[in-house]
């Protein structure tokens, strides 16, 4: 397939920035290893970005016995740069998250904090801490009073940002969000899904809501079906203990998977505002046929070679179970009940130890209803194909067919593509960064509101009690496949194959 160059003479470029109003940022697991990773480093990139107020500072909160002194080399070493007025804003306070005394000294430390920032009562609670947590630290916020700003204004300007996962089924996840909903309000709470603050993840409602050429065909009338895939190079990254109690489906699919899926098929939204898309991402899940564990492909990776690397089988990680069930890939194909999707299949898989990294989404078109190249030996024409690559190269191709210079009758498939690297002369945001800055200026349209989470854990819970109960094969594949049979025969006994991972 040849590929044609993009070329961006002009662009009228409307970029709207909201900077965050002061604010102080309280981050429970501040010693965390997703801290350092990300949440130092997009609060930087913010900063140097000059969209953090004046008015800003951190409370890293966590069990180990670290001095504000100490807190700012790990910031740091964080930013992997020496940035003194940045990281000056970092303090530090020790406790243990059940210990109403911590909470006490906390409030302390904020009062005396806001008035050395001039900050009046705006603050976020990051919850960065293994799950069994979030219970624990909402009820203590609750119990100290800090979870409404002091002088009763609006209650809007104390808000919890809560790390996935929100739950492990359906059950589990209303229990969290009955403890935490009793002491936060949900205009309060922002769920983080990280997958919603990618570039390209947000660029499916651009480019389906500002180009008037997409919506007349974004049906069932044009599309034959759509695959979305995640494939990652990456095992579990010493993550055996939480993996290996969550699998592919809660890991990946229940959220980042069900939310791009409901990004590329809900209705246009009236307005660019945090309900109206989240009441459309929710009824689109709602639409979505109920899933029978007989429609999942489940699987595990074996030992095999990764860019020449030989790699362990998921059995032999560390944190695994020698025995372990848990499924590394799953694939499945989603039908929505509606009128624009009836019958269009959507073919959904992730897996670890893939051959390549690779995230998309690829729409397939119809073909043409008659060729009039028959005579040529062309009976059957390729479909065309929109692909939105949300990492790495973010961009967006579509393939369609063209004359070749030369002899009468020669035709070939063109790839016209973008990347944004290209494109744009600049480094692609890190998704941290957006979510921060929106729930620093109150924007909760990147963050999944709980009906869209409890439609998502029902939808699960009959696949999940059916694995619970060891009912459906656990397949193999070895590490660094592109994929393997009884995944491959999900999409061809349909009569459509998927579509490669490397070498897109
Ligand atoms: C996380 C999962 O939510 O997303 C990880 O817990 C996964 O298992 C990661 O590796 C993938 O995120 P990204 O941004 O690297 O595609």
């Amino acid at each position: 397939m040849q590929k044609i160059e993009p070329k961006v003479t002009q662009m009228d470029i409307v970029c709207a920035e909201i900077p965050a109003s002061p604010v102080a940022l309280v981050v429970f697991g501040a010693s965390g290893d997703l801290t350092k990773r990300k949440l130092i480093p997009a609060l930087f990139e913010l900063y140097q970005r000059e969209l953090l107020s004046e008015n800003f500072y951190v409370i890293g909160c966590g069990r180990r016995q670290l001095s504000d002194k100490q807190f700012r080399k790990v910031v740091t070493e964080a930013i992997g740069t020496e940035a003194d007025e940045f990281s000056k804003k970092f303090h530090f306070e020790t406790g243990g998250y059940d210990e109403p005394d911590f909470y006490k000294r906390l409030t302390n430390r904020l009062e005396q904090l806001n008035k050395q920032y001039s900050i009046d009562n705006n603050v976020i609670f990051y919850l960065s801490v293994p799950p069994a947590l979030y219970p624990v630290i909402a009820e203590q916020l609750g119990s100290a009073g800090l979870t409404c700003p002091k002088d009763n204004t609006q209650k809007e300007n104390v808000r919890l940002i809560i790390e996935k996962p929100f739950g492990r089924d359906l059950q589990s996840a209303a229990e969290l969000n009955s403890i935490i909903t009793k002491c936060f309000d949900e205009s309060q709470i922002y769920r983080i899904d990280h997958y919603l603050g990618k570039e390209t993840v947000q660029n499916i409602m651009i480019l389906r809501f500002a180009n008037a050429i997409y919506e007349p065909i974004w049906n069932r009338d044009y599309i034959d079906h759509v695959q979305i895939t995640i494939a990652e190079s990456v095992g579990i990254e010493h993550r055996g203990g939480y993996y290996d109690k969550s699998g592919a489906l809660r890991d990946m699919f229940q959220n980042h998977m069900l939310q791009m899926l409901a990004l590329v098929a809900m209705e246009p939204p009236s307005s660019f505002e945090a309900n109206c898309i989240r009441d459309e991402k929710v009824k689109l899940l709602k639409s979505l046929r109920p899933f029978e564990p007989s429609d999942f492909i489940r699987a595990q990776y074996t030992n095999g070679v990764i860019d020449g690397e030989n790699v362990s089988s998921y059995l032999e990680e560390e944190g695994v179970a020698p025995d372990s069930q848990t499924e590394t890939y799953i694939a499945t194909k989603i039908l929505v009940d509606n009128w624009r999707w009836q019958d269009v299949p959507f073919y959904v898989r992730t897996g670890k130890r893939l051959g390549a990294k690779n995230t998309n989404i690829a729409i397939t078109f119809k073909k043409v209803p008659h060729s009039m190249f028959a005579s040529f030996g062309l009976d059957e024409l390729p479909s065309n194909i929109l692909v939105l690559q949300i990492q790495p190269q973010e961009g967006i191709s579509f393939q369609f067919q063209a004359k070749r210079p030369g002899s009468k009758m020669c035709m070939g498939t063109l790839d016209m593509h973008f990347h944004y690297s290209e494109l744009f002369d600049v480094k692609m945001p890190e998704a941290y960064s957006r979510l921060l800055l929106d729930a620093m200026t109150g924007d909760q349209t990147l963050f999944n509101r709980y009906d869209s989470l409890e439609t998502a854990w029902k939808l699960l819970d009959p696949v999940l009690a059916d694995w619970q109960n060891n009912n459906s094969t656990l397949y193999k594949y070895p590490a660094g496949a592109e994929s393997f049979a009884e995944a491959d025969k999900l999409i061809e006994s349909d009569g459509r194959n998927w579509r490669a991972i490397a070498n897109h």
